[in-house]
């Protein structure tokens, strides 16, 4: 089954603390954006790509597209002020493809047989979202104290890219824009509906570039995939 993806970059990238949008710093002599997109560029599945990024700076990742050769990128959307707002965008300039993906531009290391995973799950449950075990103890704190010991085998930590039903992101996004409700990712849109989101048992190695620590494990991620 093919998709179109949302590939989002209009975040400004303040944890990374890099003085500038992290989707533009070098990851082995690449953009980390381009990186990202070009996982995209090479699966045949995925027919078009919907680039989210801040007006600001729109040229600047024409130009890159330009440079890298990637000609998916059919729309270069304006983000919002949140995430969410981004997607809504995105949405937006989607051609209607049954199933799309949304995917944060930080994340580089997302590997094509994961997306056809989630395509396919997606297909059959309406929603697929790739997560990993949590490994930490976690608990719930007050203020600096502990107030419980949350049990860690329930508990996953989600990534991106997350994969639905045109129809059913849509819906989830208008409801949620209606009711003013703002979650931290998409699927928690679709969760608030009432409708089934499936897990996809990840990769550890899928990380958002977040804070410089970041940059230090892309590296070990890079070496490994060279000697692949
Ligand atoms: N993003 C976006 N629009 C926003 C906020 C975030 O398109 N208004 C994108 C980011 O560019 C990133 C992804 O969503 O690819 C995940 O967000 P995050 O890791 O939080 O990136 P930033 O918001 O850029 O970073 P920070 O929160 O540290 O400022
Ligand atoms: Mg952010």
């Amino acid at each position: 089954m093919n998709y179109e993806a949302i590939v989002l970059a209009a975040g400004r990238g303040k944890r990374m603390n890099a003085g500038m949008n992290k989707q533009f710093l070098e990851l082995g002599g690449e953009p980390l954006i381009v990186r990202t997109l070009n996982v995209f560029e090479r699966d045949e599945r995925c027919t078009r790509i919907v680039l989210v990024v801040n007006p600001a700076e729109r040229s600047r990742f024409e130009q890159l597209l330009a440079r890298f050769r990637i000609r998916k990128v059919a729309a270069l959307t304006d983000g919002g002020e949140e995430r969410q707002h981004s997607v809504y965008n995105g949405l937006q300039a989607l051609a209607g493809e049954e199933i799309v993906l949304i995917h944060d531009g930080a994340r580089p290391f997302v590997r094509v047989h994961h997306l056809h995973e989630l395509v396919n799950a997606a297909v059959q449950y309406g929603a697929a979202i790739p997560a990993v075990r949590v490994k930490d103890t976690i608990k719930k704190a007050n203020g600096l104290f502990v107030e419980q010991t949350i049990d860690r085998s329930s508990l996953w930590a989600v990534q991106t890219p997350q994969a639905f039903r045109l129809s059913l992101i849509m819906e989830a996004h208008e409801a949620a824009k209606q009711a003013g409700y703002l979650g931290t990712d998409d699927a928690s849109l679709v969760e608030r509906i009432g409708k089934p989101v499936k897990i996809i048992e990840g990769d550890y190695r899928n990380i958002k570039m977040t804070t410089p620590e970041d940059l230090l494990f892309a590296e070990a991620i890079l070496a490994s995939r060279m000697a692949e």
